[in-house]
C-alpha cells in the first residue's frame, strides 16, 4: 500500500471520552453532549485523530450506560439527537473522526423487547430474543456460570424462568441466534452511520455467541478469577482456564463480524472503520477479528496491567506486532480506559510519562482516555459514593471503577474546576489544582504538552514510516537491561526504566523527552532515568 493511500484509521491517535464525565453544560452535574462539542476545539488542540465516546444512549445508567434501553436515541441527560448530529458535525468540520460504541451483547432490562419478554411469558418469541431458560428440577439456575460483575450469571422472573446476563442482572443478553436481533442490530449501525459517524467500538464483541448454555462449566469460580485483571493467578493456570469459555470468543461470531463488514464497506470513501474489544486467548485469536473481510482493528489490552519492567514491556510490544502482522494488521496500544486504573496511579508520573512516549511513537493506533493526557490519577472516592455495579454485586470487595471516571478538571483552583456549576456525579477534590487543562496548558513542562508535543511530532516523523528494529532491549544487543530503543525510519526512540542515567552512542537532534535535560556530547547522549527520548537522524 502506498503511503498515501493508507486509511486515517491505520495508525492513528483515538481519544476516548467519557461523556458523563467531560463537560457538563447544564448544571446537572453530569457531562453532556454539548458539553463534548462545546470543547472539542480542545480536543483538536491534542493533535488527535479521532473521538471514541463511551455510550450516550437511552439507559437507565446502571452500568454507565453500557446498559441500552434504545439504541438509537440519545439519554435526555446527555441531550438528543438534534446535539448528537450537531456534534458530529462540529467535529467533521475540525477533521476529527467519531466513533460510538455499541454494546450489542446485552440491552438494559429497560429495552421495550425486554418488557415485552417478561409480559409474554415462557417459550414466546419475544423471550427467545433473550437467553430464557427453565429453572433446573431443584430450582436452581440453568447452569453454574458466575456473572463478570460477580454473583450468578442468571436472574430469575416473576413465572420461574431465569435468563442469562453475562453482567448486571439488569442487562439481559441477546441471543445472537435470533435472526430478528441481528436485522435488528444492523439498523442500529446504520442508523449511526446515516447520522454521520465515521465507525464503532464494538463493545464485549467476543461474547456475543453462546455454547453450552445448559452445562455446568467445570470451574466457574476459576474462569471468575482468570477474567479479572487485578487478580493475580498462575499465567498457566489462567492460560488454562481462558482457552475455552463457553460464553467468549465462539466461532459464530465472526459470521456477525463478516456481515457487518458489508455494511461498512457500503459506506464506500467514508472509510468507516470498527475496534473491537475482544479478550480472548490465546492471544493469536486476537488476529482473527481483523481479517481482511472482518474488523478494522481490536483492542490490544496488555499495556492496561503491565508493570514498568524492560522485560515485559518487550514481550508484550514485540510480540503484538509480530501477532497483527501476520494477518497484515497494525497492533493498537492503550495504557487506560474507562475500565481500568489510570496508569499514573498504577505506575507513577514519570513512569507514566516515559511509557506513553514510548507507546505513542509505535506502529498501529494509539488510544488516549480522556484525562491521560492530564496525567490525572485516579479519583479518590469513599465507599458511600461508589456507583459502579462491581461494587455492589461483589459486596465492597471489589472496589470497582469509578476511581477512572472522576470528571476532568478544567479550570480554576477548587473543585469541581469549570466541570460543572453544580454537584459533580463523582466526587472532586481540590487536591487536582495543579492538574487543570487551564494550568497546564502554559506550562511548557506538563503532561499536556509534552502529550500535544508528541502527538504533533508523531504526525510529522512516525506515522507511516514503517517498522520498528529493536536497538536494544532483552533480547537485542543488550548493554543497559533497563534500557529499551528502536528505531523506526529516521527516528529513534530511547527509553530508561532504571533509576541511573544512561550513556549512548548516538547522534541525531533530540526532539523531545519526558523528564530530565538530555546531555549530550562526543557522539554520546545520555538518557535521564525513567524517560523517553525521541531523536531524529
Ligand atoms: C465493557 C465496557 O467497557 C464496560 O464498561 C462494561 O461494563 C462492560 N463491557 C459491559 O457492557
Ligand atoms: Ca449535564
Amino acid at each position: 500500500m502506498s503511503m498515501n493511500s493508507s486509511p486515517w484509521w491505520k495508525e492513528a491517535t483515538i481519544y476516548q471520552i467519557y461523556p458523563r464525565s467531560f463537560f457538563d453544560t447544564n448544571g446537572d452535574g453530569e457531562g453532556d453532549l454539548p458539553g463534548v462539542t462545546s470543547k472539542l476545539e480542545y480536543v483538536k488542540s491534542l493533535g488527535v485523530d479521532a473521538i471514541w465516546l463511551s455510550p450516550f444512549y437511552t439507559s437507565p445508567n446502571i452500568d454507565g450506560g453500557y446498559d441500552v434501553a434504545d439504541p438509537r436515541d440519545v439519554d435526555p441527560r446527555f441531550g438528543n439527537l438534534a446535539d448528537a448530529k450537531q456534534m458530529i458535525d462540529v467535529a467533521h468540520s475540525l477533521d476529527l473522526r467519531i466513533l460510538v460504541d455499541v454494546v450489542p451483547n446485552h440491552f438494559s432490562d429497560q429495552h421495550v423487547w425486554f418488557q415485552e419478554a417478561l409480559k409474554a411469558g415462557r417459550g414466546s418469541s419475544a423471550r427467545s430474543r433473550f437467553h430464557f431458560y427453565d429453572a433446573n428440577p431443584d430450582g436452581t439456575p440453568p447452569n453454574n456460570w458466575i456473572s463478570l460483575f460477580g454473583g450468578p450469571s442468571w436472574m430469575q422472573v416473576e413465572d420461574g424462568q431465569f435468563y442469562l446476563h453475562l453482567f448486571d442482572s439488569s442487562q439481559p443478553d441477546l441471543n445472537w441466534d435470533n435472526e430478528e436481533v441481528a436485522t435488528d442490530y444492523e439498523k442500529t449501525l446504520r442508523f449511526w452511520l446515516d447520522l454521520g459517524v465515521d465507525g464503532f467500538r464494538i463493545d464485549v464483541a467476543h461474547g456475543l455467541v453462546k455454547e453450552d448454555v445448559l452445562k455446568d462449566h467445570p470451574n466457574p469460580q476459576g474462569l471468575s478469577d482468570a477474567l479479572r485483571l487485578d487478580m493475580s493467578m498462575d499465567s498457566e493456570k489462567r492460560y488454562e482456564l481462558l482457552s475455552s469459555v463457553p460464553y467468549f470468543d465462539r466461532q459464530g461470531v465472526h459470521e456477525i463480524y463478516r456481515k457487518w463488514r458489508k455494511i461498512f464497506d457500503s459506506y464506500g470513501d467514508r472509510d468507516v472503520m470498527a475496534v473491537a474489544e475482544a479478550w480472548v486467548h490465546p492471544p493469536v485469536n486476537a488476529t482473527r477479528y481483523v481479517r481482511p473481510d472482518e474488523l478494522h482493528q481490536v483492542f490490544n489490552f496488555d499495556l492496561l496491567d503491565a508493570p514498568f519492567n524492560a522485560e515485559h514491556l518487550y514481550d508484550v510490544v514485540s510480540r503484538s506486532i509480530e501477532l497483527m502482522k501476520s494477518v497484515d494488521a497494525l497492533p493498537t496500544w492503550a495504557l487506560s480506559n474507562h475500565d481500568s486504573p489510570r496508569v499514573a496511579s498504577r505506575l507513577g508520573d514519570l513512569q507514566s510519562r516515559a511509557l506513553a512516549l514510548f507507546v505513542i511513537a509505535l506502529p498501529g493506533s494509539a488510544y488516549i482516555f480522556a484525562g491521560q493526557e492530564l496525567g490525572l490519577p485516579d479519583g479518590v472516592i469513599s465507599d458511600e459514593f461508589r456507583q459502579d455495579p462491581i461494587y455492589f454485586r461483589t459486596n465492597g470487595l471489589q472496589k470497582g471503577r469509578d476511581g477512572a471516571r472522576v470528571p476532568l478538571p478544567w479550570d480554576g483552583d477548587t473543585a469541581p474546576f469549570g466541570f460543572t456549576s453544580g454537584k459533580p456525579w463523582l466526587p472532586m477534590h481540590d487536591s487536582w489544582k495543579e492538574l487543570t487543562i487551564d494550568k497546564q496548558s502554559v506550562d511548557p513542562k506538563s503532561s499536556l504538552n509534552l502529550y500535544r508535543n508528541a502527538l504533533n511530532l508523531r504526525a510529522e516523523h512516525l506515522v507511516n514510516n514503517g517498522e520498528i528494529k529493536w536497538l536494544n532491549s532483552p533480547h537485542h544487543g543488550i548493554k543497559n537491561p533497563s534500557l529499551l530503543a528502536f528505531s523506526r525510519g529516521d527516528m529513534s526512540v530511547y527509553m530508561n526504566l532504571g533509576e541511573t542515567a544512561i550513556e549512548v552512542e548516538v547522534t541525531g537532534k533530540v526532539l523531545i523527552v519526558t523528564a530530565g535535560i538530555p546531555d549530550s556530547r562526543d557522539g554520546k547522549l545520555t538518557i535521564p532515568p525513567v524517560s523517553t527520548m525521541w531523536i531524529h537522524h
